[in-house]
């Protein structure tokens, strides 16, 4: 169990591997997306300016995967966290679905976008709910200012969202604690050496991360298995 005191502010971010359990894949690793699909194919914005129809199959197949999946009691545990803590608890996920948000977490930070939104590519509209999928032969979806409408995805060589108010809850933290993520993609495999000569720095996961050396805690095993016991509400 994860001591956490009355003065502490927690931390969290997650990754892939806290939906694993609910049957979304991750990234890396065996069964992976990037073993099946090329990033720069369907994962930046010029994979999408080349053949938006593309991007628009791997969006579509990634929603039509995580609507059918449902939290696992990893997503449950942090649920309960925030509730006990409000907002001493900081939520940062690195995953597009809303397992957090169906799980009951009510402030969650989705630095790398929402897979259930789409925005413009060209004019400046707020992004909207967007459930639908876009396959052949149904046509890409056009903006009424006539852009191309594009998953609310930061893709590989864009700026994740919400930076600022990420950093301030960085350096306002006492316990970081990352759970399933490989510690690959930046900036959010640094977050861990921003905090780590002033907060306690916990990761929970199957395997350690590559940026294992920035944490002073490794619990190995399954999120859905460990955090219920290391954060029991
Ligand atoms: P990765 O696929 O790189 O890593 C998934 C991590 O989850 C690995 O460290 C696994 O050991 C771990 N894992 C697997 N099963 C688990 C389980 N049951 N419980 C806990 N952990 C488990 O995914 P991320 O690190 O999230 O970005 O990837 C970061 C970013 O790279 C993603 O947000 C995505 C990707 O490219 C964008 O699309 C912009």
């Amino acid at each position: 169990m994860v001591e956490i005191a009355s003065t502490d502010r927690v931390f969290i971010l997650t990754g892939a591997g806290i939906s694993a359990e609910s049957g979304i894949p991750t990234f890396r690793g065996e069964g992976g997306l990037w073993r099946s699909y090329r990033v720069e194919e369907v994962g930046t914005p010029e994979a999408f300016r080349r053949d938006p129809r593309l991007v628009w199959e791997f969006y579509s197949m990634r929603r039509r995967v995580a609507s059918a999946a449902k939290p696992n009691p990893g997503h449950v545990a942090l649920a309960k966290l925030e509730r006990a803590l409000e907002d001493r608890l900081f939520l940062c996920t690195q995953n597009v679905d809303s397992l957090h948000e169906q799980a009951g977490s009510k402030r969650v930070t989705h630095m790398h976008g929402e897979l259930f939104k789409s925005r413009c590519d060209s004019c400046r509209r707020a992004p909207f709910d967007d459930a639908n999928t876009y396959e052949p032969p149904a046509e890409i979806p056009r903006c009424e200012c006539g852009g191309r409408i594009r998953p609310h995805i930061c893709w590989f060589g864009e700026v994740p969202f919400d930076l600022d108010r990420i950093f301030q809850a960085l350096e306002e933290c006492t316990v970081f604690v990352a759970v399933g993520t490989s510690g690959v993609v930046e900036p959010a495999a640094s977050f861990v050496a921003h905090v780590r000569r002033r907060a306690r720095t916990i990761y929970v996961g199957p395997e350690e991360p590559a940026n294992k050396f920035a944490f002073t805690e490794c619990h190995l095993g399954k999120a859905g298995e460990m955090l219920p016991n290391l954060f029991p509400g």
